[in-house]
């Protein structure tokens, strides 16, 4: 159906301009002021924003497995919910798509989504790297998934590593590492960088294209950073709760409890230092879901992993945004044009021809987080409470309304 929103501040790549955008069969087919064509339907956005819909290539959905705790249904409404037109969930499942097979549930249950709740959101699945002991079957998953992860755990083994990343080259795809060396406490950062340092050599080695989740700590991007420098085609992403604590003073509770942990306030700075200097390619949510039982003891005794999708746009324009670390295009380079590019996937900008994906918000709305009305199945979240601006009032992905406040 043709459509138009009209009246709104449309996000140009820097900054905003006046227009309308008009879209049809899925693409943007015309943006710029006072658009005379005529649409079935006419959205009024007077006084709201319209972004590229964000891109989180970080969540975890639990179906197959664990669907107590999320569904890939509940996950999408919550993706739709939070502004987001395409979302990546990792692999840890059971069955675990090591291959075809381990792969086939989580697709069938992506593919029932249209049945039951019309449009949604984007979900394109990652495959695993390895089972532990060998390289997964990249190559027969390769079609169907956005990259390669074993997200949740580390790749221990380096020639694995390697052999994974050559295979991932020549299927063009991205090796996406969880990186963490159990010789050390999580709490410890070389749990984090002693395998960036390895895996950054094999990237080099190898060619590989190697983007590094969830960086917490400043040795890290220390390390990144050098490595881009030398050309290393490397990319990383951090989780906006490691852009806004730090582990002083946290209170002992599980909404404060994930892998990695929330680092000192100097590993902060230097996550903040990268996201004004254009080091930072990304902010991703690690939206991990549990059961309120299972987060519910404590900080020592709740099971890692906080819910974001729900809470990353306000949370992040408030504290990046209003709080002076970055402006508006450079939240929405971290959170939709620069996960577009570096996976391949439709959408990040507003541009004539391209995929209607994009989210209208409200950055005047002023409100306090509550995670008690969410669509996603889980409530633990370390944002709660916030006083927060940029409601999220519709997302549209590939030209459906997938939210609608
Ligand atoms: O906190 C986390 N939760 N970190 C991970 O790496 C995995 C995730 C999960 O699956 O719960």
């Amino acid at each position: 159906m043709r459509t138009m929103l009209t009246g709104a501040s449309v996000f140009c790549g820097n900054g905003f301009v006046s227009a309308d955008v008009v879209t049809d069969e899925g693409r943007i087919v015309a943006i710029g002021p006072d658009i005379k064509e005529k649409a079935e339907k006419v959205i009024h956005c007077d006084n709201f924003f319209v972004i590229p819909g964000l891109i989180d290539v970080h969540v975890h959905f639990r179906e197959p497995g664990a669907e107590y705790k999320e569904t890939i249904q509940t996950g999408a409404l919550a993706a739709a919910a939070g502004g987001y037109s395409a979302v990546l969930p990792m692999p840890n499942l059971t069955p675990s798509p090591y291959d075809l097979d381990g792969l086939r549930p989580q697709l069938a249950a992506i593919e029932k989504l249209g049945s039951s709740i019309g449009a949604h959101s984007r979900v394109i699945p990652y495959g695993r790297i390895t089972d532990g002991k060998k390289v997964a079957d990249l190559e027969a998953l390769a079609p169907y998934v956005c990259a390669f992860s074993d997200d949740g755990v580390g790749v221990q083994d380096g020639a694995l590593m390697e052999e994974a990343m050559r295979r991932a080259k020549a299927l063009g795809k991205l090796i996406v590492a969880h990186s963490e060396d159990t010789n050390y406490a999580p709490e410890d950062p070389r749990s984090e960088y002693m395998q960036i340092v390895r895996d950054l050599d094999l990237a080099q080695k190898t060619g590989a294209s190697y983007h590094v989740c969830h960086v917490s700590s400043a040795e890290s991007i220390r390390l990144i950073r050098e490595a881009k420098k030398q050309g290393i085609d490397v990319t990383f992403e951090t989780a906006p709760h490691y852009l806004v604590f730090s582990n002083e003073n946290l209170p002992d509770d599980g909404r404060f409890k994930m892998n990695p942990p929330i680092r000192t306030a100097a590993d902060r700075e230097a996550l903040l230092e990268a996201a004004a200097d254009g080091t930072l390619d990304m902010i991703a949510t690690d939206h991990a879901p549990h059961s309120a039982e299972e987060k519910s003891k404590g900080f020592k005794g709740s099971l890692n992993g906080i819910l974001g999708l729900e809470a990353a746009f306000p949370v992040m324009y408030t504290s990046l945004v209003e709080g002076g670390v970055i402006p508006v295009d450079r939240l929405v380079q971290l959170m939709s044009t620069n996960p577009a590019k570096r996976f391949g996937l439709p959408g990040g900008e507003l541009k004539e021809g391209g995929a209607a994906d994009l989210a209208v918000v409200d950055l005047e709305d002023v409100f306090t987080i509550d995670p008690s009305g969410w669509k996603s199945k889980g409530r633990s979240t370390p944002f709660e409470g916030m006083k927060v601006s940029g409601r999220v009032i519709m997302t549209m992905t590939e030209g459906n309304i997938v939210y609608e406040r």
